[in-house]
């Protein structure tokens, strides 16, 4: 393969997509899962998703096209962008999406009028200082005021189907997710008896997290906790779940090679043909940091390791991948790998100093749906 297209190259696996999409249902058996597409969009990873019967969680009108690209009917997605565009709801309705997700009274004003047949969730925020990302900064009504919004949305005329939350990205304890399922629980009760509507949905979002270079919390060690949460309310309402990361991380392999080196105060520089604006993007986005390793190591023919800097392309000098890493001796040419380079990769790369986004190749190569060139 790196004979036929060179560096830098992602080879992504759809396989491992499917894997992962069964060891979450082995761990939450009957929780929906709706795929972030936000995490990586490419047909293969959605292609794979609907042929295990996935759904999907698309937060933009790019998304919403996709998905339907594919020809994958929209009542499978749910539309989990707290702040819309009303011509993006236009959009996403007309398209076939009917559940929508808002945090705020402005945005629920944007629903004033519409069909009766939109089901909402009010997302609620759930801080978690162990996360990469904590996404409640952002995003999330504060609990004490989740009932009012649901209050709010009853007097829209579109139905209220329930809550959802997002625990963070790449969180190193399990502990935020029995917090937030110990809050949103107590909300549902709350919200039943003051206003008496049935929840009908609880979304517990996306945020389980992957192992890069450091172990972090396994998905069997959540599902242990979140499990006796729903066995506990089973049938009460519906259980959905949007994993970006979890899913598509593993699948994409990336090779790049080194361009130039240099000794620089004592210190040895690579420069690597991809790096922060391109598939090393997670680093820069959300401090992720994906094992790097030379070829030579993975064949087994590395010796001597010594601390170095690995460099990008460009000529940002905030685009270093890594430093005092430790790599056996490389030379120009020499090909450097990452594995778990699906999530947050191509999706957030730029197109900085007139560098050309990574090329996929699927291996094993998949059919494609008609009309639907791999980017
Ligand atoms: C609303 C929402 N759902 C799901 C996800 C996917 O999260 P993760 O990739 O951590 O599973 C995100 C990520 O930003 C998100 O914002």
């Amino acid at each position: 393969m790196l004979a036929e297209y060179g560096t830098p190259l992602l080879i992504l696996d759809p396989r491992q997509v499917a894997a992962q999409y069964r060891l979450l249902r082995t761990q939450l058996p009957d929780v929906e899962i709706h795929y972030a597409v936000k995490s990586m969009p490419h047909p293969a990873v959605l292609a794979t998703v609907a042929a295990l019967s996935g759904r999907f969680d698309v937060a933009s009108r790019g998304e919403v096209d996709l998905v339907r690209a594919m020809g994958i009917s929209m009542d499978r997605c749910i539309y989990t962008h707290p702040i819309k565009k009303p011509d993006d709801i236009d959009h996403a309705y007309r398209s076939g999406v009917r559940t929508f997700v808002v945090d705020n009274p402005t945005e629920v004003r944007k629903f004033i009028g519409r069909r009766s047949d939109i089901a909402i969730l009010a997302r609620v925020a759930i801080p978690n200082q162990t996360a990469k990302s904590d996404l409640s900064v952002k995003f999330g009504v504060a609990i004490t005021e989740a009932e009012q919004l649901v209050k709010d949305i009853l007097t829209t005329g579109v139905h209220f189907a329930g809550f959802s939350f997002h625990v963070g990205s790449q969180g190193t304890s399990v502990e935020p997710f029995r917090r937030a399922m110990t809050t949103a629980l107590a909300l549902v009760e709350q919200v039943e008896a003051a206003v008496g509507t049935e929840v009908g949905i609880l979304d517990i979002g996306g945020g389980f997290p992957v192992t890069y270079r450091e172990p972090m919390p396994t998905i069997a060690e959540i599902g242990d906790v979140v499990r006796p949460f729903l066995a506990a309310h089973q049938g009460s309402f519906t259980v959905l779940a949007e994993p970006g990361r979890f899913i598509s991380a593993s699948c994409a392999t990336l090779l790049t090679s080194v361009v130039g080196t240099a000794v620089r105060r004592g210190a040895t520089w690579h420069y690597l043909d991809d790096g922060l604006y391109g598939s090393y993007s997670n680093v820069l986005t959300e401090n992720v940091h994906p094992p790097i390793l030379a070829l030579r190591e993975i064949t087994g023919v590395a010796t001597t390791f010594d601390p170095v800097t690995l460099a990008g392309p460009t000529c940002d000098s905030v685009d270093v991948i890594a430093r005092d890493y430790s790599m056996p001796t490389l030379g120009v040419g020499d090909v450097v790998v990452s594995p778990m380079m699906g999530a947050y990769t191509t999706v957030t790369a730029s197109g900085f100093n007139g560098i050309t986004p990574t090329p996929v190749v699927i291996s094993p190569p998949v059919a494609m749906p008609p009309g639907l060139a791999a980017p």
